[in-house]
């Protein structure tokens, strides 16, 4: 605690919070976009204030991405000692790689904490009438509901151009992105720089309508590359967020203001 009032970071942690308008601001050191170890730390914070949260038999709701990874791995045995934690994914398929699917990310957390997980397939490149199907499959219903009903929410928010390029996006679809300029993403919706909506993922799972009944939601993205993202995400997420960044991303905001 001395050593980050000392650094300066508690300082940038109240001055991020007050221009984000959230309730609380973890910031590690450096800058994740440089350097493995910083992401490495900002898994190992967002593990930390995870651990924080959970209580016995929650069910927790995760995305995917290489933050939701770090997280993962940091966890450990202890943190779900005695708590039987139940790992959902947020949402189904967003076209990421398999090992940062939210899906694989929740079995990983699951078994660093000796928990549970639930897995949602849900084809990415489906109809909206065979999504729609879907969800009367009463294994898809069931899965859906737990996410519905989850204690905590974790997860990323990415870059929107680079999100849609990892995505493998059609081109139609990415000139939109483009076109309305957008800036940030989470949760496969993608935000221009007033936090408005320019386009949502098609698929099923948690709606950024239902944050704003959960009892905790954490977000964890660093990196300068991130920092306008990042602003735009919170002008409409709900102000309950726990965020946790790095100094590159925290310093890159507080600058353009
Ligand atoms: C994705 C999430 O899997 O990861 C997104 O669905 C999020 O909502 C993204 O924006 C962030 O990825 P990363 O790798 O930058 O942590």
């Amino acid at each position: 605690e001395v050593m980050r009032e000392l650094t300066g970071i508690s300082e940038t942690e109240r001055a991020l919070k007050a221009t984000l308008g959230i309730k609380k601001v973890v910031i590690v050191p450096g800058d994740s976009d440089e350097s493995l170890i910083v992401k490495e730390e900002l898994g190992k914070a967002c593990a930390e204030v995870l651990n924080g949260c959970f209580e016995d038999q929650q069910t927790i709701a995760v995305t995917g991405g290489t933050t939701m990874a770090c997280t993962a791995e940091m966890l450990t045995a202890e943190m779900g000692q005695g708590k039987q934690l139940l790992f959902v994914p947020a949402r189904g398929g967003l076209g990421e790689d398999l090992k940062h699917q939210a899906n694989v990310i929740c079995a990983t957390m699951a078994e660093k904490t000796n928990g549970v997980h639930r897995v949602l397939y849900v084809p990415d490149q489906v109809s909206q009438e065979v999504q729609q199907s879907l969800l009367k499959e009463p294994a898809i219903m069931e899965v859906v509901e737990k996410i519905k009903s989850a204690d905590i929410v974790v997860h990323g928010i990415g870059e929107a151009i680079t999100m849609a390029n990892r995505r493998a996006t059609e081109q139609n679809v990415m000139k939109k992105i483009i076109g309305e300029k957008a800036v940030g993403e989470a949760f496969g919706y993608y935000f221009d720089e007033k936090g408005e909506i320019v386009h949502k993922v098609p698929t099923i799972g948690l709606r950024i309508s239902d944050l704003f009944d959960k009892s905790y939601v954490i977000a964890a993205a660093g990196g300068k590359s991130k920092a306008k993202a990042i602003k735009s995400y919170f002008k409409s997420a709900p102000e309950s967020t726990i965020l946790i960044t790095d100094e590159g991303a925290a310093k890159s905001i507080l600058k353009d203001i």
